[in-house]
């Protein structure tokens, strides 16, 4: 092998491991960014506008982040249709509080109390107006 062959060799090897760490990298990019509705719900986070403005609720940080399944919600707490729970007088603190809705988890033992770290559900209102063009609520009219 005369040294221009080597030369070619060698920056052979360096472009086939660019090229496989770009490909390593990019794979990696693509599967961040891929989120699966049918194994995960609805990627756009859900809105709560009735009675109070606004609750944040999002499927990705219960399914895929905290490992939960469709069952654990759906239907015995909440059915899979937005702006259900919101036509019902109960949805309320003290429902929460007696284990109803979000609170049959959030009760301190399987998540966060709902008598604590109140705006980490609750956005109000201009967290609501900021993320306006993304969420989705049933507010006025819908079903
Ligand atoms: C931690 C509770 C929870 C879990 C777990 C959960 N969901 Fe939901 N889901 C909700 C809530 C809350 C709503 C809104 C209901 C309402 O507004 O009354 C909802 C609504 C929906 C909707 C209606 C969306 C629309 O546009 O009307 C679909 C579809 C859905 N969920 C699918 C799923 C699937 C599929 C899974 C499992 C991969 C899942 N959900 C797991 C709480 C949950
Ligand atoms: C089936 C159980 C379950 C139900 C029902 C449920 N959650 Fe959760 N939630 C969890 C778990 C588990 C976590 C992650 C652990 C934690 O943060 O304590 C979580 C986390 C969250 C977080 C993220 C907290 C953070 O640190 O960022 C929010 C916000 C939240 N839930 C809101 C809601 C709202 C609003 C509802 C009702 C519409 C609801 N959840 C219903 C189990 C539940
Ligand atoms: C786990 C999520 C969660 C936490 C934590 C939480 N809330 Fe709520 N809250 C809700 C939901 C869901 C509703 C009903 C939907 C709506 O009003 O948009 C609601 C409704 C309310 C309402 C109107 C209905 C009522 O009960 O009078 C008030 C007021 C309220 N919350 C205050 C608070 C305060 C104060 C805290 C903290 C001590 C708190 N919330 C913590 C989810 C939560």
């Amino acid at each position: 092998m005369n040294s221009d062959q080597r030369d070619f060799l060698s920056f052979f090897k360096v472009l086939t491991l660019v090229g496989l760490i770009l490909f390593l990298v990019g794979g990696q990019a693509v599967a961040e960014e891929e989120y699966d509705e049918d194994a995960y719900g609805p990627e756009a986070p859900i809105v709560f506008v009735t009675p109070v403005k606004a609750v944040i609720f999002t499927h990705k940080i219960h399914t895929m982040d905290a490992g939960l399944d469709c069952e654990s919600c759906h239907d015995s707490l909440f059915q899979m249709e937005i702006g259900n729970a919101e036509q019902n007088d109960d949805f309320t603190m003290q429902s929460l509080y007696d284990g109803q809705y979000c609170g049959a988890c959030h009760d301190g033992s399987t998540a966060f109390a709902s008598n604590t770290r109140c705006t980490v559900c609750h956005i109000g209102v201009k967290g609501f107006d900021r993320m306006q063009g993304e969420p989705q609520t049933a507010a006025h009219g819908g079903h």
